[in-house]
C-alpha cells in the first residue's frame, strides 16, 4: 500500500483570544507559510496492531504502546481507531513533520492532530468529514490547552477564515467572506509560552476578579463583533485601531510580555497599520496589519526588534 499523507496549516487569530474561552466570538484565519505534515507507512513485515510513531523534529521514536496515555500523539491516534472501529490496526508507522514553532500562538498541536487525524483515517479507508476532523482534534486540544475554546482545531480543520463562537451546545462556527484579501506581518517573540499556563492564569485571575475580566472579555467580544463587519465590507484600514485596542486589553487581561511589547511598538513605528499579540500571549507571536509598502520595512523593525522568524501572510 502506498504512503497516505495529509497536510494541515497553522493559524493565527486575528481578534478576540482568551475572551473567546468566556463565551465572546473571535475570528482567526490559517497561515499556509506554516503547516504540519503526517505520513503513514505500511509496515507488512511488523505484525498486525503494531504502531510506530515517528517525530523527528521533537526527536520521538516509539511504539504507541509505550506512550503514556495523555501523550497528544497517542490519544490523537487511538482516537481515530475508536472512532472508525478499528480493533487491531494493520502494522503502521506514523511521521509527524511541522514547521510550525511549537507554544508560539500558531496552532502547531492542532495543526499536528488534524495533519494525523486525516492521514491515519484515509489510510484506514474512511474520509471524515470536516466537522468530525475538527471535534476529534478538540479533544486533544483539551491535552494541550486545558480548557479551550475549540477555535484552534475549528479554522484548522476548515482551513478558511472562521468566525467562532463557543456556545454550551454546538460552537457558532461561520466561515466569513474576506472581501478584500488584506497583509498580515506575524512576528516570533521566540519565548515559548504554552497556552495552558496563560489560560489558566487568566481564569485564576476571572476568579478573583470576575466583574472586572467580563467587562474587558465583552470588549474585546465588541471589537471582534466590529472587525468582522469590517472585514466583510472589505473596510481594512479601520481593523488597525481595533488591534490596537484589542492588544491594550490583552495586556490588561495580563497576557503582554516586554517582548510582545517591543514587538508591537517597532510594527507601529515602521509604519503598521496596527499591532496585537497574537494567541496565548506572554510569549509566541504577534501579528501587525500591512499594506504592499510597508509589509518589508515592518518585517525588517520587527527582526531588528528582536523576532526571530518573520511572516509575511495574505488573509483571503
Ligand atoms: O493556541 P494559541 O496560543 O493560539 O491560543 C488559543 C487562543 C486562546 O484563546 C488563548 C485559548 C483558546 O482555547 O481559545
Amino acid at each position: 500500500m502506498p504512503a497516505i499523507s495529509a497536510k494541515a496549516s497553522g493559524k493565527i487569530i486575528l481578534f478576540g483570544e482568551h475572551a473567546v474561552v468566556y463565551g465572546q466570538p473571535a475570528i482567526a484565519a490559517p497561515v499556509t507559510q506554516v503547516q504540519a505534515r503526517a505520513m503513514i507507512m505500511a509496515e507488512p513485515r511488523l505484525p498486525a496492531g503494531s504502531v510506530r510513531i515517528q517525530a523527528p523534529d521533537i526527536g520521538l521514536e516509539s511504539w504507541l504502546t509505550d506512550l503514556p496515555e495523555n501523550n497528544p500523539l497517542a490519544m490523537v491516534i487511538n482516537q481515530v481507531f475508536v472512532k472508525i472501529g478499528v480493533d487491531q490496526p494493520p502494522a503502521l508507522t506514523v511521521r509527524v513533520t511541522s514547521t510550525i514553532p511549537v507554544a508560539s500562538g500558531l496552532g502547531s498541536g492542532a495543526a499536528v492532530s488534524v495533519a494525523v487525524i486525516r492521514a491515519l483515517a484515509d489510510f484506514l479507508g474512511h474520509r471524515l468529514t470536516d466537522d468530525e476532523v475538527c471535534a476529534l482534534a478538540y479533544e486533544v486540544e483539551k491535552v494541550h490547552h486545558g480548557t479551550p475554546s475549540g477555535i484552534d482545531n475549528t479554522v484548522i480543520a476548515f482551513a478558511r477564515p472562521i468566525f467562532f463562537q463557543r456556545r454550551p451546545y454546538g460552537n457558532q462556527i461561520e466561515i466569513f467572506k474576506v472581501a478584500k484579501p488584506f497583509l498580515i506581518a506575524i512576528g516570533d517573540s521566540g519565548v515559548n509560552s504554552p497556552t495552558v499556563h496563560t489560560v489558566g492564569d487568566v481564569r485564576a485571575a476571572w476568579q478573583a476578579d470576575p466583574e472586572r475580566y467580563e467587562h474587558l472579555f465583552a470588549q474585546v467580544g465588541a471589537l471582534v463583533q466590529s472587525a468582522r463587519q469590517a472585514i466583510e465590507a472589505g473596510a481594512i484600514d479601520r481593523l488597525g485601531p481595533w488591534m490596537d485596542q484589542n492588544h491594550a486589553l490583552l495586556a490588561k487581561i495580563g497576557v503582554s510580555s516586554p517582548e510582545l511589547e517591543r514587538l508591537v511598538a517597532a510594527a507601529h513605528k515602521a509604519g503598521a497599520l496596527g499591532a496585537k499579540l497574537s494567541g496565548g500571549g506572554r510569549g509566541g507571536n504577534m501579528i501587525a496589519l500591512v499594506t504592499a509598502e510597508t509589509a518589508e520595512p515592518v518585517c525588517q523593525a520587527l527582526q531588528q526588534a528582536g523576532a526571530k522568524k518573520t511572516i509575511l501572510t495574505t488573509i483571503q
